[in-house]
């Protein structure tokens, strides 16, 4: 199966910003997270703000997430490995913004859905949707999510990926809980966030969710723990766990 054509996207990225200039709903002033979540939520707890980056910047979020560089220090596709032969299978990305890693999944796999809670983010991935070659198209679906629920069916996914997003959820445990309930048994949920350890980009460490709450989370919500990996990102951790 061909790899994704990588440099369809900055195309896909302009396309995708006039349809959400045009089209798009708002939040209704909630603010929506950046990749350097500038003013950022606490990682968690009731009291946590909103992230903010905000309505007008959408454009900025898209550019953010989308940065050209940002290749160098994510490495999509070595993380994208780390799920195995994605054939026949179905992966939900939950938090998937502009579809970053949806859309480079997507030739790869059965299915893919990109689940988001921002409604311009959705529409975002729905304007790309419609320019995807044919025989991708209908491997794609959008998927509108509550904060505490990524409204998944029963058992719908072999895989999950959580990028960058793990520290925006709040009442993790719970949320993991209700996440598992979307996953087969022995399926596969990839997580990856920022290091603790003040750096260049990602929010302060305060904000950051830590490797150890993360795995105690997991433990906590029904995911086994089978792999860690602080070494093969500059900036992040990665962490593969099993639905038992
Ligand atoms: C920093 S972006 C990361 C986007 C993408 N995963 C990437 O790596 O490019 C965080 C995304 O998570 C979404 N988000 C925040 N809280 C969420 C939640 N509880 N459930 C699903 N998505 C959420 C935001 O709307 C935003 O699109």
């Amino acid at each position: 199966m061909k790899r994704p054509k990588t440099l369809l996207f900055p195309l896909f990225i302009l396309l995708g910003l006039q349809a959400c200039r045009n089209e798009a709903p708002t939040m209704g002033g909630t603010d929506a997270p950046s990749m350097t979540r500038e003013k950022p939520a606490p990682a968690s707890g009731a009291e946590r703000p909103a992230p903010k980056s905000g309505a007008g910047n959408f454009e900025a979020l898209v550019a953010d997430y989308e940065s050209q560089d940002r290749v160098i220090w994510q490495k999509p596709g070595m993380v994208i490995a780390l799920l195995g032969d994605l054939k026949g299978k179905t992966v939900a990305d939950i938090g998937a913004g502009t579809g970053y890693f949806t859309f480079r999944m997507v030739p790869l796999a059965d299915k893919v859905i990109g689940v988001d809670i921002d409604p311009r983010f959705i529409a975002f991935m729905d304007s790309i949707k419609v320019r995807l070659p044919n025989q991708y198209r209908d491997r794609f679906e959008s998927r509108l999510a509550k904060p505490d629920d990524p409204m998944l069916k029963p058992l719908e996914a072999d895989a999950v990926v959580i990028v960058n997003t793990y520290g925006y959820i709040e009442n993790r445990v719970r949320y993991l809980q209700t996440l598992a309930k979307g996953v087969k048994p022995g399926g596969d949920l990839l997580i990856i966030d920022f290091k603790k350890n003040n750096l260049p980009i990602g929010p302060p460490d305060e904000y950051k969710v830590s490797l150890s709450e993360v795995e105690r989370e997991l433990a906590a919500s029904g995911f086994e723990v089978a792999k860690v990996d602080r070494a093969s990102l500059d900036y992040q951790y990665i962490i593969l766990a099993k639905k038992k």
